[in-house]
């Protein structure tokens, strides 16, 4: 069978690891040593209730998804209590013992639930990993099995965290679409009703850190992830001229990256840029990302105004297919730019 065992429990043996977890490659991987090189940091509080501060802060987000791809916001406006309640609630979770786990596991042709490692075509390696993905928005495109019931609080808080992270997502969008020079109720109304997966990774310390991988290189496919690392274990980078920049998570902020669905919309003005996840030697790693896609009815292409009329500003860099299209060509393998689940 493709199914990997769970890693948590993987972890725990004395064996050696499995050479399906082995990369050899990772040696010749330049890591930059250069800690002072960080993505932009972007206060949000200075892009609402035009301040005096706005239009430095509009400009620096706009740099920062054209330039990075990636940033980190502070003073969001997610309650920090919501943050934290969520941070638990999946921190116990994932210490439940596995048999419990695993009456979330996915179903066939779903790839919702508790996925102990990923399933990849043979001969594929495997992520140092294991994770929960809930589509949480919409309310109506729940599916409550997944959800788990214990810790009892769980629903309530994923159900708060996704509530407030829409509203995070609208405000960024909002200012992304100004700086593009795109009516924001246009952008708004293409990721209206989306849908919002939230995917924690548990990534347990392995003993030859430097041999695995906790996320193997990807971009997301959706429009914009919401990241919040859940302890003080670092480990995402992301790729920049030719060299990964571990990424220094701020406490309490979201770490936020462009999509794929936002390179194209922006017509290849943001980028949607490469990252992985190291593991730690010693230390389990969780980290909580939420993807935000366009509605089912939306065109993945270029926006109009962008592109002028008849395409008078720019000549368009990608065709334009419909939602389900985009999602065909590249949910397979990868759904929210992950592998699919078995
Ligand atoms: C990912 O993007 O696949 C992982 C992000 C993280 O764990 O920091
Ligand atoms: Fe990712």
């Amino acid at each position: 069978s493709l199914a990997a065992p769970s890693v948590q429990e993987l972890a725990r043996s004395s064996k050696d690891i499995p050479t399906r977890y082995v990369r050899p490659e990772l040696e010749l991987d330049p890591v930059s040593k250069d800690e002072s090189v960080q993505v932009p940091v972007i206060d949000m509080s200075k892009l609402v209730g035009g301040r005096d501060d706005e239009e430095d802060e509009l400009a620096k987000l706009h740099e920062a998804c054209r330039d990075w791809g990636f940033f980190q916001v502070i003073n969001h406006g997610v309650a920090e209590e919501v943050i934290l309640k969520m941070k638990a609630d999946v921190h116990e979770f994932f210490s439940l013992p596995l048999q419990e786990k695993m009456e979330y596991a996915p179903l066939p042709d779903d790839i919702q639930g508790y996925a102990p490692s990923h399933v990849v075509s043979e001969g594929r390696k495997l992520d140092w990993s294991d994770f929960l993905y809930i589509v949480a928005q919409p309310r109506d495109g729940r599916n409550m099995r997944f959800w788990p019931r214990v810790p009892s609080s769980f629903r309530e808080t994923l159900n708060q965290y996704s509530t407030e992270l829409e509203k995070l997502k609208s405000a960024l969008l909002s200012s992304m679409a100004r700086n593009l020079g795109v009516e924001p109720e246009k952008l708004l109304t293409l990721f209206e009703g989306g849908r919002q997966g939230v995917r924690t990774n548990y990534y347990p310390p392995c003993k030859q850190a430097n041999k695995v991988l906790g996320s193997s290189p990807h971009s997301d496919a959706a429009g914009l992830t919401l990241l919040t690392q859940v302890n003080e274990v670092k480990g995402l980078q992301i790729k920049r001229n030719g060299k990964w920049i571990p990424i220094d998570p701020i406490q309490g902020a979201f770490i936020v990256n462009v999509g794929d669905i936002i390179e194209i919309m922006s017509n290849g003005e943001y980028k949607s840029i490469e990252h992985r996840a190291v593991v730690n030697p010693e230390k389990v790693r969780l980290s909580i990302a939420a993807f935000h896609n366009p509605n089912s009815n939306a065109v993945i292409g270029p926006l109009a105004d962008i592109l002028g009329k008849d395409g008078k500003k720019q000549a368009p860099k990608y065709k334009s297919i419909s939602y389900q299209e985009f999602m065909m060509l590249r949910e397979d393998p990868k759904a929210d730019g992950k592998e699919k689940s078995p």
